[in-house]
């Protein structure tokens, strides 16, 4: 196609070119018309130039045909048409009695314009599907950064590494990991303004990067055209994806793992979300109960609505005495210490502040911070107060900042107990699982996601969110009660080898993909009320 739109692009130029000429040979009679030459440009003049033109853009749009970069490809087409369009009238000028024609110049440009989008139309509806075994599916997540969120999709694509890719929208190890499993991946980078507009950003920093979103709208539609299900993993990659798959014709699954109020969201970025997942999504996946409740309340309604919690591989293998030995020694960490491990992202709302001010209260805890700031200049701030705090003579020598580490598995080995504090609802809490499938005692903050997965005094302990106080007592609790810890360790490690196997949520996951199908049938849709599963 673009070879044939190429020879006729250079077929239109010479055509008019001979056109753009034309007029210089004067008020001639144009021999198989009745009227002179002049009449003839007046009588066609508009539609010359809103026609002729649209079908020069349409032609030199399919001739470039470009994956990407459509927002220069768009100004090239248009300001080369223009500016020809200009050398047209200017040319037609030399006629005795005609003027340069501005209503001629507006007309090309709106032709112009229109011929872009029928260019990109045709363009983008003779793009092949893929063949496979199982549905195609476009993974679509905006980070290139491994939070919990990706950590899940990871999981999830590379189950099914054949007939997925994964569309990321920033660089980075996540794209690493997706390719040391085998996946596709493609990254259509957003610039740094984009990438830093977060879940608090207000309408202006929204506004301005408006253009680029319609370019990354585009591209995704394009490449959706290959698959038969959209499937966004967060709510950024949402808002662009929801239209693309509206535009490509492909049905939307949105993995929600976000709670939806205002502590976690700016009024705009709410009102973008959940006018998206309104209006483009076919099936929402609610991480919990608890994020399926701030959906619903925020105005969130799509048909297909059901509870998926995150995933874990199930494993016998624990870390040898020697790795933890090894461990020890790296973190200068004595050898019989009573180690509490914090992991995740350091930003505000996980709380890695409450545990320093509990720790005060218990002399004899080591603490390791595992993970990094990792999306925004707050989350990065905020790390170097930690790191202050934690240098203050109550806690000097007590306390490891290791930095985000792919290798989780030995610090949950290592660790006594495992603490989650954040001060607002978490919407899941995957390291709450994680370190039940440790065998380690977990303490927690009730409320959201996490005050569904654990059982307060039988799974696990509960203490109020941005309490200190009450965190430092859990600890010395189980610290000084060694027999508890090991019975809530035992209990919690079972009901989550029970309640959260890879294998069973990659399977209601797939059931709702299958449903997304074109092929699917109504029936099957209204059985994703099977998927759910509330620990
Ligand atoms: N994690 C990791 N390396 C680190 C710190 C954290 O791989 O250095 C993982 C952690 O094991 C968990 C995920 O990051 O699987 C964090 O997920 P969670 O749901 O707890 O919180 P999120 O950051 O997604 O809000
Ligand atoms: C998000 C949430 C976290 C959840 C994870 C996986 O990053 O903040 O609570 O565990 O997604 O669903």
């Amino acid at each position: 196609m673009k070879r044939l739109a190429r020879i006729f692009l250079a077929f239109l130029i010479l055509a008019g070119l001979w056109l753009a000429l034309k007029p210089t040979l004067g008020n001639r009679r144009i021999p198989f018309l009745p009227i002179h030459w002049s009449q003839y440009l007046d009588l066609v003049d508009f539609w010359f130039n809103f026609g002729a033109f649209m079908i020069l853009a349409v032609v030199a749009w399919l001739a470039i045909s470009p994956g990407s970069h459509l927002r220069h490809a768009a100004a090239l087409v248009l300001s080369a048409i223009t500016a020809g369009n200009v050398l047209v009238e200017q040319v037609q000028r030399g006629i005795p009695g005609r003027a340069m024609d501005l209503a001629d110049v507006l007309a090309g440009f709106i032709g112009t314009l229109m011929g872009i989008v029928i260019g990109f139309a045709i363009q983008l509806y003779t793009i092949h599907k893929r063949e496979g075994s199982k549905p195609q599916v476009l993974f679509v997540d905006q980070t290139g950064r491994l939070g919990g969120a990706e950590l899940m999709l990871l999981d999830i694509a590379a189950a099914r590494a054949a007939d997925s890719a994964v569309l990321l929208f920033q660089d980075g190890e996540f794209r690493e990991a997706l390719d040391e499993a085998k996946v596709e991946t493609r990254v259509f980078a957003l610039g740094e303004h984009a990438v830093a507009v977060d879940k608090q950003a207000g309408l202006r920093r929204i506004f301005h990067i408006v253009p680029e979103l319609i370019e990354r709208v585009l591209q995704t539609a394009m490449l959706a055209r290959e698959f038969d299900v959209v499937y966004a993993n967060t709510a950024k990659a949402l808002v662009i994806a929801g239209p693309a798959s509206f535009l490509a014709r492909r049905r939307l699954v949105f993995h929600l793992h976000d709670i939806v109020s205002d502590s976690h969201f700016s009024t705009m970025n709410r009102f973008a979300l959940i006018g998206s997942a309104n209006a483009f999504a076919h099936a929402v996946i609610a991480n919990s109960e608890a994020t399926k409740q701030a959906f619903l309340s925020a105005g969130g309604s799509v048909e297909h609505l059901s509870v998926v919690p995150n995933g874990f591989k199930l494993t016998d293998t624990r870390s040898t005495e020697n790795d933890l030995q090894d461990l020890r020694k790296h973190l200068s960490l004595p050898e019989h210490a009573w180690t509490v491990l914090m992991a995740g992202r350091l930003t505000p709302w996980k709380g890695q502040h409450v545990l320093l001010k509990a720790l005060r209260e218990v002399p004899e805890a080591h603490a390791i911070f595992l993970g990094d700031a990792l999306f925004t200049d707050e989350d990065r701030q905020y790390a170097r107060e930690l790191r202050e705090t934690a240098a203050e003579p109550s806690l000097a020598g007590r306390v490891h900042f290791v930095g985000f580490r792919k290798d989780t598995a030995t610090f949950f080995d290592l660790a006594n107990v495992i603490v989650h504090a954040s001060v607002i609802a978490e919407p899941f809490g995957r390291v709450i699982v994680e370190g039940m499938l440790a065998a380690k005692p977990v303490i927690a903050t009730r409320a959201g996601g996490a005050a569904e997965i654990l059982t307060h005094d039988q799974t696990g302990l509960f203490v109020s969110p941005n309490d200190a106080k009450e965190l430092a007592n859990a600890l010395r609790r189980l610290h000084a009660d060694r027999t508890l810890a090991h019975h809530l360790a035992t209990t919690a490690c079972e009901a989550a080898r029970e309640a959260y196997g890879l294998d069973a949520v990659r399977s209601k996951i797939e059931h709702v993909i299958q449903s997304c199908t074109p092929t699917a049938s109504t029936p099957s849709l209204s059985n994703l009320q099977h998927a759910e599963i509330l620990p």
